[in-house]
């Protein structure tokens, strides 16, 4: 049996995509597909380990010992051909808190910092939060297909930027970047020296035949140049348990983290969220090429309703997160229309695009990380709605 047929109710579970929807979208009655994470269980062998950890019944402070170390190491090794050193990681309890401390750690007040937008909220965030500047190099839109503006990008690094978050695989986006892109990005920001910051949460959610490039991976230099920002917790649904790393090879830069995650009271994880991201990268891999070809179909469904039932609808493909990004332009409508037409009439709680910066208006987010049946049942709510409309 699928490990994905049976999707426990999260309701009640002080979930914050199932029990804040009378806050978030003033109405009880949406479906919720937004916030980044999936409805279902966790492999198997994570929760057995969390509960053989819970019969010990001590949750003494813990640590991070060779074993789990030794998880992570094998783990990029075998997904990515990654030969990372134990001594090159860093913990944290969570990949936006991995970017405060990065941007803190290697930019100064009113620095600039570039992102390429849309993109995940936080981006905004981290840089704002501790008085950089934000600079956007927006991603171009052309046929379906997301691509980097290159001398745009070079541009705004020549123009004093200190520091790049790149987000690889790109949320909202779906792109997966080619080594040529990544190659590019990279070598730009070592000609320039700006640190590039890689947010790859998503590298493991890798759809169809793309293949996700850690990007410290492409030279000596530029592994020199990066900090990775990775995680378990997109790919196996363990963002409650507050487990993440990072990888720096350079160690002046890897002190730097270490230093600054330490004034926050950081570095380490808690006994839970390490022990299941042990369990997840020892032994998650089967149920991670289910999950991989359970999103495939789903988005296949979906880009199929849409272009048969409603091609006002369009789905920028995804090559990978569980996250589409649907161009919803040609409904005419103003951002808060489109906002309450899917609240009020289509009753789905979707991500407004807008809130990825001004380049994602007339853009919703659909998290397709979900049973069949809550899918099939969102995306007919939308279909309804949208021919309800009589678009001509
Ligand atoms: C690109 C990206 N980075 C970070 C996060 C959140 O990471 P964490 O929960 O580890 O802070 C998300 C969640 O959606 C994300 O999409």
């Amino acid at each position: 049996m699928s490990y994905f047929e049976t999707v426990p109710n999260r309701k009640n579970t002080r979930s914050v995509k199932w029990d804040t929807l009378e806050e978030v979208f003033q109405s009880g009655d949406v479906l919720p597909m937004w916030v980044a994470d999936m409805d279902f269980k966790a492999p198997e062998a994570v929760n057995n380990a969390l509960i053989e950890r819970a019969k010990h019944g001590v949750y003494g402070y813990t640590i991070i010992n060779p074993e789990v170390k030794g998880s992570i190491v094998n783990w990029l090794h075998r997904r990515f051909n990654w030969k990372v050193e134990e001594e090159w990681l860093s913990f944290s309890p969570g990949v936006v808190t991995s970017l405060h401390i990065a941007v803190q750690a290697f930019t100064e007040p009113e620095d600039k910092v570039l992102i390429q937008t849309p993109v995940y909220p936080p981006f905004y965030n981290v840089i704002e939060a501790h008085n950089r500047q934000i600079v956007k190099s927006p991603l171009i839109l052309k046929d379906d297909h997301y691509s980097i503006d290159f001398t745009d990008f070079e541009n705004k690094l020549k123009q004093g930027v200190k520091a790049f978050i790149l987000c690889s695989p790109h949320n909202p986006v779906g792109r997966v970047w080619t080594k040529e892109e990544l190659q590019k990005m990279a070598e730009l920001c070592v000609e320039n020296d700006v640190i590039l910051i890689s947010d790859e949460i998503h590298a493991d959610l890798v759809l169809g035949d793309y293949k996700h490039t850690p990007i410290a991976t492409l030279s000596e230099d530029i592994a020199m140049q990066t900090v990775t920002c990775m995680a378990p917790s997109k790919t196996f649904n363990l963002a409650g348990l507050q487990a993440s790393y990072i990888v720096t090879k350079h160690p002046e830069k890897r002190l730097k983290i270490d230093q600054l995650l330490k004034k926050q009271g950081l570095g380490s994880l808690n006994t839970m969220g390490s022990t299941a991201l042990h369990a997840a990268y020892e032994h998650g891999e089967e149920w991670l090429k289910e999950l991989l070809k359970l999103l495939n179909s789903h988005q296949e469904y979906v880009v199929e309703m849409f272009k048969t039932h409603t091609p006002e609808l369009k789905v920028i493909p995804a090559q990978g997160t569980y996250l589409l990004w649907i161009d919803c332009s040609r409904l005419g409508m103003t951002d808060e229309e489109l906002h309450q037409f899917m609240v009020s009439e289509a009753r789905v709680g979707l991500n407004a695009g807008s809130s990825y910066g001004e380049e994602g208006k007339q853009f919703m987010r659909m998290n397709i990380a979900t049973s069949r049946q809550t899918l099939e049942k969102g995306v007919k709510q939308i279909v309804k709605a949208v021919k309800h409309l009589n678009i001509q």
